[in-house]
């Protein structure tokens, strides 16, 4: 389904989780969500891409992929491109998660050539951003973020090919979760930040909430004034559990 900016969006992220088996897993998932006003994203691991599109063809539910490199093709063992993801049926990617930047070492040039090249490719861009604790305890969060954007949105962003993630790292795979003051005071400041960039003039983009989001907590942070939608971890692994998060907005 093509990305409305206007609905909530429910993303889950299956990191380094999944084998073909898997694809019992969104049948049952697509079974359950056979008719949502909402956003519903998947980004298995890249090996399970083009199985995902295929089962998830004519469903509600899209197939991304979690990361790609800043060019399109080149001596760059490891790396997937932009290109290869839309080649194999996806049309979301994940932009800067704060795995991806601690692992493979993504600084802001190499995350705004990440954007550049998905958009350029079609694919609908998931920017995170999020601070540590040891920023959030200097209280140094809300500059730390705002320069983050600064870095990794690209000038052809617009509300229709791209969100910004919002997931501090203190609070992913953690189960502690950011409180209600802490994630709405952020999303406030996200909000605040992108309604001066010159690409949101028509309108801000949707601001997802990550970190220990389960079915337990998911209806009261989609509640928050400035979330628009969730980015799920651990509890997108389980179809239950996601459609759970689905049902709860
Ligand atoms: P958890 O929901 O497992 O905390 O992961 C959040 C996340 O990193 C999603 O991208």
């Amino acid at each position: 389904m093509k990305f409305n900016p206007d609905l909530i969006t429910i993303a889950g992220n299956w990191k380094m989780n999944g084998h073909k088996a898997a694809a019992a897993e969104i049948e049952k998932l697509i079974n359950l969500i056979n008719e949502t006003d909402a956003n519903i994203i998947l980004f298995p691991p890249f090996t399970l891409i083009s199985d995902f599109v295929e089962i998830s063809k004519s469903s509600y539910l899209s197939i991304g992929g979690q990361d790609c490199h800043h060019k399109d093709s080149g001596a760059f063992t490891s790396s997937i491109s932009a290109s290869m993801l839309r080649d194999a049926g996806a049309d979301y990617v994940i932009i800067g998660h704060s795995e991806a930047r601690a692992l493979h070492g993504n600084d802001s040039s190499n995350v705004i050539n990440k954007t550049y090249n998905a958009h350029e490719n079609n694919l609908v861009t998931i920017i995170c951003v999020g601070e540590d604790l040891s920023v959030r305890s200097e209280g140094k969060h809300y500059d730390f973020i705002s320069k983050q954007l600064e870095n990794a949105v690209a000038r052809t962003s617009n509300r229709n090919n791209t969100l910004i993630a919002y997931e501090p790292i203190w609070a992913i795979g953690t189960g502690d979760t950011a409180s209600i003051e802490d994630i709405q005071d952020m999303h406030a400041h996200i909000n605040n930040t992108l309604k001066d960039f010159d690409m949101f003039k028509k309108g801000n983009p949707s601001i997802l909430y990550g970190g220990s989001v389960n079915p337990k907590n998911a209806a009261q942070i989609l509640s928050i004034n400035n979330v628009n939608g969730v980015l799920v971890g651990g509890s997108s692994l389980d179809h239950i559990e996601f459609n759970e998060i689905i049902k709860s907005k």
